[in-house]
């Protein structure tokens, strides 16, 4: 029988968006399911980012599903404005989706409370920012082992030589940031992401405030923590020379994945970006 009043109306699209819902839920969880089992460190789905309500509303992210393979470099493109860095925030677990699931390490962190969140993010993650973030009181050495005092935690003192000497510092750790360069300020950072082995490591713009030569080393060390401590990394850039050291390069456009392709070349992902700005440009053009 049709509706035939509004409230009749009303009821019936209520259980056709609940029976959506549920639908959706019940394909996200068989198929979040069946890649934690394998390869991947961080797997999400259905991501969906929305800013503010009704005609305000700015959607950042739209039904994402990425899965993050272990001890890759996986880069992370697209124009200003498509949802790298929200992307970035809800699978490190800063940010929560306003639907969607998000796992690391098997452990689905959409679920977490703040305390187990915290937590995790210690034990599982390190960052990358593109300002150092250093503190500016404590040494280099001070600074590399801070995640483990934080966590009262022992550094494995075989693990912290090999981490300094890796980025280069041995003759460095009595300084603090202000006497140190750009570059060295980055390699402390890089050097206190690795210091936990974490699951992950996120790394949004780290080459955007060095010059070419330091950025490289940076870009290096990053490139050598996958290669040779089989460390997993997701960097945000806008730089295709730094996308180029990526293992898959993944292009945001609106909220959405367009692209994902396995190793590229610095001119391959120059293309393919300019191409997407000035799509991006011409989107913003068509809805004015
Ligand atoms: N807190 C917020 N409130 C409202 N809108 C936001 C907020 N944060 C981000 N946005 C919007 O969400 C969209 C995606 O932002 P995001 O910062 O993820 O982009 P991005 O790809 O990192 O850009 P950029 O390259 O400029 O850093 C943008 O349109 C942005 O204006
Ligand atoms: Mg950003």
């Amino acid at each position: 029988m049709l509706p035939t009043t509004a409230k009749e109306r009303e009821s019936l699209a209520q259980a056709r968006d609940t029976l959506a819902q549920l639908e959706r839920q019940f394909t996200s969880e068989s198929r979040l399911e069946e890649v934690t089992d394998g390869r991947a460190v961080v797997a999400a789905r259905g991501i969906t980012r929305t800013y503010g309500r009704g005609g305000a509303a700015v959607h950042a992210l739209r039904d994402v599903d990425i899965d993050i393979a272990k001890g890759r470099l996986t880069a992370i493109m697209g124009p200003s404005g498509s949802g790298k860095s929200t992307l970035m925030h809800i699978l490190a677990g800063l940010d929560q989706p306003t639907r969607g699931r998000v796992s690391i390490d098997g452990i689905e962190i959409t679920r977490l409370k703040e305390k187990r969140l915290t937590q995790l993010r210690r034990d599982k993650i390190g960052f990358i920012f593109q300002s150092f973030n250093l503190l500016a009181t404590l040494t280099a050495s001070e600074n590399i082992v801070l995640p483990l005092s934080l966590a009262r935690r022992r550094a494995d003192e075989a693990w912290r030589r090999a981490v300094i000497e890796a980025v280069g510092l041995t003759d460095r750790l009595t300084h603090r940031p202000a006497e140190l360069s750009g570059g060295q300020q980055q390699r402390v950072a890089v050097a206190r992401a690795l210091i936990t082995r974490p699951a992950v490591l996120f790394a949004d713009e780290p080459t955007g405030n060095l010059d070419s030569r330091t950025g490289s080393e940076v870009l290096g060390l990053l490139r050598r923590s996958v290669d040779e401590f089989g460390q997993t990394v997701i960097m945000v850039t806008h730089d295709a020379g730094a996308a180029s050291i990526a293992d898959r390069v993944v292009f945001l456009k609106d909220g959405r994945v367009v692209q994902d392709r396995n190793r590229m070349t610095r001119d391959e992902i120059y293309d393919t970006i300019k191409n997407l700005e000035a799509a991006a440009v011409a989107d913003e053009r068509s809805s004015r």
